[in-house]
């Protein structure tokens, strides 16, 4: 009965459009896409579509991390599937050890001959998710198996730039120093190089991303602003660089927090100002995990659930996660201020739906959580969102990877399966690189009720970019019951030929599991070209994507 309420209108819309601008637009089309060639927005960074890997629950232990001795295909005890998996969709850059665990991360722990590592207390080991834990693995001791070289290790297979989150509260600068020159120090000079070669890696690991500190608000020390802009100029003002350009991340405000930004930047730039031409990011955290509709502010209270919700759920999830669009507007508005040539670009390093606990694959996935197609838009819509900002977002890692928050890959022991996330993930990689062009969406809103009050989301949005003459096309369409008759236009070129291709499922809750790993997946989609405009039916709760031959 509630779906009856969803409807697009979508027969007044055409005959609008068709009064408004009838030389282009025919009445029976409901929406209608503009790409301006002539109007480029800067390059889509291929770091926009990294990935982020945390110690916590499954995450490394189970999800990366199998062993070497495991009967679970491995390459040097990372798991092979995973490997496997990232390469078909050239993951660019991985994130790694935390997150909040980052800040109590002692790197030396994690180097060494593996037996004599010491294990310590896991960061998460009091989170209320770790309660439901029934033996103390990993999850509570941290064995240190995985340290920095096996990280290091797993880039490699991969193909992945490693960025490494320094840990800011709880060492001191100079471990930091020593941790870049263990990793980037050539081979046989430093002594840290020496115990890079004992362990199997002469050459320098050249790691250029390097995160001080996370979340320093919060977990990362409980700084105020003016305190950790000083620990930031500490940590920052001699690092060895080894000729690798150094990238260097301070963390960013909690939420959208525009005092924490102004007070920072303030104490580094007025006055004593401190100048760095290493500092290039301004990590940003948004994490759609209240879902009460203002009922309550409360951590735990507010989250809503991956797998059991109601229509007015969905849009309250893609309404949630499509602010992030505003906050990097307006952290970058304030970062303007006091860097006008905008030397520092936004790092969005963890973003995601944040459901409660009950739906991870086993206990020890803390923060472990299915993702179902609701998840597959929110994730595409917020990678249309970097890539129409692409000037000013330089990396943006998913959190995370694997047996997590917003998870593309879900594993336990020896079974594996890939989530809606993940083809999202490949169908938006022909993004990477990229020229992202100016691109208008017009189509009716869709309307629903919120407890009693009508509501509204856009009815159609997304991204493009061009690369020779390929033009690819993203969207989201989050009407659950009306497809979207869309006219594609290009200005400034004719089209030659298109090929679609859409992810979409006739349930919401539609999500991939061990027994069936396919249930969402991305299929063909047909278009047509006539008059110089593509027609596309885009599928209701649908990404598509359309590449676009220039003629
Ligand atoms: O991704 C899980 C946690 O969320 C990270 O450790 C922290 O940075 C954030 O609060």
């Amino acid at each position: 009965m509630e779906r009856r309420q969803f409807l697009k209108s979508s027969a007044l819309a055409g005959a609008v459009l068709a009064i408004s601008n009838t030389r282009i637009w025919a009445t029976s089309a409901d929406s209608r896409v503009e790409i301006f060639l002539e109007e480029p927005r800067g390059e889509i960074s291929p770091n926009l579509y990294g990935q982020f890997t945390e110690h916590i629950g499954g995450v490394i232990y189970d999800g990366v991390w199998v062993g070497e001795q495991s009967k679970i295909r491995n390459e040097f005890g990372i798991r092979a599937e995973l490997v496997e998996r990232m390469k078909e969709i050239e993951v660019p850059i991985v994130r790694w050890p935390g997150g909040c665990f980052a800040d109590s991360y002692d790197w030396k722990d994690g180097i060494g001959s593996t037996s004599e590592r010491p294990v310590r207390t896991n960061f998460w080991e009091g989170d209320s998710d770790a309660a439901r834990l029934h033996e103390k693995g990993p999850q509570v001791f941290e064995p240190n198996t995985f340290g920095t070289n096996e990280f290091m290790r797993f880039c490699k297979l991969v193909g992945a730039e490693p960025y490494l989150a320094a840990n800011l509260r709880s060492l001191p600068p100079l471990f930091f120093d020593h941790w870049v020159e263990y990793c980037n120090s050539p081979a046989g000079t430093t002594t840290l190089a020496k115990m890079r070669a004992e362990a199997g890696f002469p050459e320098p690991f050249k790691v250029k991303f390097w995160g001080i500190g996370n979340e320093s608000w919060g977990c990362g020390g409980n700084f105020a602003p003016e305190e950790y802009a000083s620990e930031f100029r500490r940590y920052t003002s001699w690092i060895p660089s080894f000729g690798v350009g150094l990238q260097l991340i301070a963390a960013g405000p909690n939420g959208n927090d525009i005092d924490w930004t102004h007070r920072f930047f303030d104490e580094i730039f007025t006055g004593h100002s401190y100048h760095n031409p290493s500092f290039t990011g301004w990590s940003i955290h948004h994490y759609a995990s209240n879902l009460s509709r203002g009922k309550t502010r409360d951590w735990l209270l507010g989250k809503g659930d991956a797998l059991k919700f109601e229509l007015v759920d969905w849009f309250e999830l893609l309404r949630e996660c499509d602010r992030v669009e505003r906050i990097m507007a307006d952290q970058w508005a304030v970062m303007g201020q006091y860097d006008p040539q905008h030397q520092i670009k936004l790092v969005v390093d963890e973003y995601g739906p944040w459901y409660r606990e009950g739906t991870e694959l086993d206990p020890t996935h803390i923060f472990g959580q299915q993702v179902t197609v609701r998840d597959a838009l929110a994730t595409a819509l917020t990678l249309d969102a970097f890539n129409r900002n692409a000037e000013k977002v330089s990396v943006a890692t998913c959190a995370q990877l694997v047996n997590n928050i917003n998870a593309l890959f879900l594993c336990h022991e020896d079974r594996f399966f890939a989530t809606p996330n993940f083809h999202v993930f490949k169908m938006y990689a022909a993004h990477k690189g990229g020229q992202s062009l100016r691109t208008e969406f017009s189509a009716p809103d869709v309307h629903y009720d919120r407890d009693g009050r009508p509501a509204r989301f856009w009815g159609l949005n997304g991204s493009a970019s061009q690369k020779g003459n390929l033009v690819t096309l993203t969207a989201v369409n989050p009407d659950l019951t009306q497809p979207s008759q869309a006219q594609v236009t290009l200005r400034g070129a004719a089209i030659a030929r298109s090929r679609g291709t859409a992810l979409a499922a006739s349930d919401m809750h539609a999500h991939n599991t061990f027994e069936n790993p396919d249930a969402v997946k991305a299929t063909p989609l047909d278009t047509s070209i006539g008059a110089g405009i593509l027609n596309v039916s885009i599928p209701p709760a649908s990404v598509i994507k359309l590449e676009i031959t220039l003629g």
